[in-house]
């Protein structure tokens, strides 16, 4: 065993996966291209951490002919200026890049008399500040005179919501939302397409704007745990060409370990084993070696740390926190937690107006799933990781 030259897995944690550690799940990118081929704008839903940015840059990577695609996280947009700036701005980038529609594009920038192109083909602004809302509806407009539809990939789009209500107010939120939506349902607007997503939920947030409607013809592409087929395949993927040797039997008893089937587990998990048996210089992977991976998980939880996280302040207000944490700590030390429990915990929290919708937001965020009128954790991950960070529960019974 000595002096071998140790080959990890090719596992990715943090970023997106792509190349040899991303998984495609072909179904996911044939209902998504279906849906744009109606004319469909697409919120991508899934709990946190389940590969929604990992899928909607392999999509827009692989777009499709007649097609422009563009990712972009706008995460850091904090006001509706800067949020239709930056749309102007990649979709220009975009049409000023491609051989069929740049001088289109170009021809376009003229005639608004906002700039000029250098020999370069560069953009070059005449005006300081434009009125970007109204310079982004022309150049969508202007798209029915090419050939191409843009996608554009928005990702983190609720924080932006989120931003606009913290820093300009509910009305330019609302605002904002209602010019998109136009964008939607306007036929002059329509060789642009918007996908959506983000790591808290657009529905949640939306909620707090009282106005749920200007969301709901967004057709919803809800994407799953990977299944058991599938989560072997990601295992093989990682660990090809690696030192680590994993037999089939503890291939199986990795996923039931883990049983709730995000990659992003399987990542984790595959890394953990890795280093672990990287320490002995020790090939072959055994039952003892994934326990002792798991454990790691849940003590160095930097990684889950973020969960916990989108449940406080400013995401959700103290009690609502307070609500959520007591019904997550129950449930994680007593298995399960029945409606009832939940009903006394609303009356405590002061959440009786809506504390189902908190419930519907940790089922969303893939914490808890719904069985016969009682709720259980959906990952051992979560739940074992929960109970080490709210040891309270035990102590107050
Ligand atoms: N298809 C995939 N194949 C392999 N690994 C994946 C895949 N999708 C996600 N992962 C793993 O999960 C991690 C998180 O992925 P990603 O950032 O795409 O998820 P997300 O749903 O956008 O997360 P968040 O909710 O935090 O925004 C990645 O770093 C990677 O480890
Ligand atoms: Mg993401």
């Amino acid at each position: 065993m000595e002096n071998i030259k140790w080959i990890h897995p090719k596992t990715k944690i943090g970023p997106p996966a792509e190349g040899d550690s991303y998984i495609r799940r072909k179904y996911i990118n044939d209902e998504f291209w279906r849906e744009i081929y109606k004319g469909n704008h697409i919120l991508f839903t899934a709990p946190r951490r389940v590969g929604k940015t990992s899928i909607m840059k392999d999509l827009a990577l692989n777009c499709l002919p007649d097609y422009i695609c563009c990712y972009e996280n706008i995460e850091s947009d904090r006001n509706q200026k800067q949020f239709f700036k930056h749309l102007f701005n990649i979709l220009l980038k975009q049409l000023n890049t491609y051989r069929k529609t740049k001088n289109k594009v170009r021809k376009w920038i003229k005639s608004r008399g906002i700039g000029e192109i250098s020999i370069e083909g560069n953009i070059k602004f005449i005006k300081k500040e434009l009125d970007y809302k109204d310079e982004l509806l022309s150049l969508i407009e202007e798209l029915n005179k090419m050939d191409h539809k843009v996608v554009l990939f928005l990702d983190e789009f609720p924080e932006v919501i989120s931003s606009i209500k913290k820093n300009e107010g509910k009305e330019q939120a609302i605002d904002m939302l209602h010019t998109l939506r136009a964008i939607r349902q306007n036929k002059n607007f329509s060789r642009f397409i918007l996908v959506l997503a983000g790591s808290i939920g657009l529905e949640q947030v939306v909620e707090t704007l009282d106005r749920p409607k200007l969301i709901n013809e967004l057709h919803r592409i809800r994407i799953s745990p990977l299944r058991k087929n599938e989560a072997i395949q990601l295992i093989k993927q990682l660990t090809d060409g690696a030192s680590m040797q994993i037999g089939k039997e503890q291939i199986n008893y990795i996923l039931k370990k883990i049983d709730n089937l995000i990659p992003y587990f399987i990542q984790l998990i595959i890394e953990e084993s890795d280093a672990i048996l990287y320490k002995q210089n020790i090939t072959k992977l055994k039952k003892e070696d994934i326990d002792r991976a798991f454990n790691n998980i849940v003590k160095h939880d930097e990684n889950l740390q973020d969960w916990e996280s989108r449940l406080k302040p400013p995401y959700l207000n103290k009690n609502a926190y307070g609500f959520c944490k007591e019904v997550l700590t129950i449930c994680a030390f007593e298995n399960k937690i029945s409606l009832q429990q939940i009903y006394n915990l609303a009356n405590k929290w002061k959440q009786k107006d809506e504390y189902m919708k908190r419930v519907k937001m940790l089922e969303r965020d893939g914490y808890i799933v719904e069985e016969n009128r009682f709720y259980l954790f959906v990952s051992p991950i979560l739940q074992v990781w929960w109970k080490r960070q709210h040891p309270e529960f035990e102590f107050e019974k």
